[in-house]
């Protein structure tokens, strides 16, 4: 049986920290248990180079296109392994040459990388390892809402470049108490984003999802849930995005949806790049219709060094947050994570059941209800 581990090159930092799981040198931990009970495991087998630019080349060229380790091992594998921090895309045209597969697992959370219609129509399993890091990302949201409603990047950019002109930074910094904070998507993440927010004592806090909180969950929060998206983020001055990516999110926070943000709203995404239009985003920046976007989640991974979300800017030069993708990877989470996905290989081979909650797409169905409303 071949299991194929599509992951990332961690470099010098890998060979330096053991913990770093999610990378090829590493390999989720999982590569002499493997062996040990007979199957081979198929790493993506790319060297990792000095300079950045020349790796971010070969990285993407190694799981993308007919030569790549990705394709060529795909052909045969049994299990794909793959991590959203750095995807290897499934498509329907890969899953038909597919012949083999039978489950994909996401060592991580969010499989939308895959074509989740084509993986039903093929009869093919995929399981996340739901839970993983959800803390994680509702930390890191918590933190991106701080920097951008209080101004962080560019006093401190200021700082470095040795500068100390306060109101430059204080014309543009505010509390988050008192403000309306609503987060699309209220599961797992959306939920303890709302939880970690309620001591900072917000005006109100709204959700917006077709799943409603069960009342003593929405009660425990003081969330209320508003059933009109144009209506929920004309009410929010901070909207956090937290739903999975699927038919019906791709693109949702375009141009057209904005024009309904309040004037100066500040936006988090950390769920998927491709659920906000990444070019409406920055001229709403640019024209202040958003006075900051932060996130760690691109519409293309590893995003190019010309993606126009890496440096737009609001009028005043600032409302810029982005990071790579990394807030759900911290080391707990790729503990968490790497053993989620060693649980799941282990029912597979002994034919054990597996964890309800880590069942995206079941034999021939979808399983979560997560993924839009079929
Ligand atoms: P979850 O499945 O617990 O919750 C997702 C929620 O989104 C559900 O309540 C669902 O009903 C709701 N939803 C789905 N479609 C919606 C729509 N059209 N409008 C409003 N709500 C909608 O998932 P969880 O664990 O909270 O993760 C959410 C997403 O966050 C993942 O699918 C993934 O894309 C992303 N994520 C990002 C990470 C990162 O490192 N940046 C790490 C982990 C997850």
């Amino acid at each position: 049986m071949k299991v194929l581990a599509i992951l990332y090159d961690g470099g010098v930092a890998a060979e330096q920290e053991s913990r770093l799981l999610g990378t090829v040198e590493n390999k989720l931990g999982i590569k002499e248990w493997l062996e040990s009970q007979g199957h081979e495991l198929i790493g993506k087998l790319t060297q990792p180079p000095s300079h950045v630019e020349w790796q971010l080349n070969i990285l993407q060229y190694s799981k993308e296109g007919p030569d790549s380790d990705f394709q060529k091992h795909l052909v045969d594998a049994e299990v794909l392994i793959t991590t959203p921090f750095h995807p290897g895309y499934l498509t329907r045209e890969l899953v038909e040459k597919a012949k083999n597969l039978k489950i994909c697992i996401t060592a991580g959370v969010g499989s939308d990388h895959i074509d989740l219609n084509a993986a039903v129509d093929h009869r093919i399993q995929v399981l996340e390892v739901s839970g993983s890091n959800v803390v994680s990302v509702a930390e890191h949201v918590v933190m991106s809402i701080l920097l951008l409603v209080r101004n962080f990047v560019p006093a401190h950019e200021m700082i470095e470049r040795g500068d100390w002109v306060v109101s430059d930074i204080a014309r543009n910094a505010f509390d988050l108490e008192g403000k309306v904070v609503g987060t699309i998507g209220a599961g797992r993440i959306g939920y303890r984003v709302l939880q970690r927010l309620l001591p900072f004592d917000c005006k109100e806090l709204l959700y917006y999802d077709y799943a409603p909180l069960p009342a003593a969950a929405a009660e425990s929060v003081k969330a209320r849930r508003v059933e009109d998206l144009k209506d929920f983020v004309s009410q929010c001055d901070v909207v956090t995005v937290n739903c999975p990516l699927h038919e019906g999110t791709r693109g949702l926070v375009n141009a057209e949806l904005l024009k309904h943000f309040k004037k100066g709203a500040w936006l988090v995404n950390t769920a998927r790049g491709a659920i906000c239009d990444k070019d409406d985003v920055a001229a709403a920046l640019a024209s202040g219709q958003l006075s900051g976007y932060a996130g760690d989640v691109w519409n293309v991974q590893p995003a190019p060094k010309d993606h126009v979300l890496r440096t737009a800017k609001n009028p005043l030069g600032g409302g810029n947050g982005m990071v790579p993708h990394y807030s759900g990877t911290t080391l707990d989470a790729q503990a968490r994570y790497a053993n989620g996905t060693k649980q799941i290989l282990e029912n597979y081979l002994t034919g054990k059941p597996q964890e309800a909650g880590n069942i995206i797409v079941g034999i021939g169905k979808y399983e979560s209800k997560a993924y839009g409303q079929r």
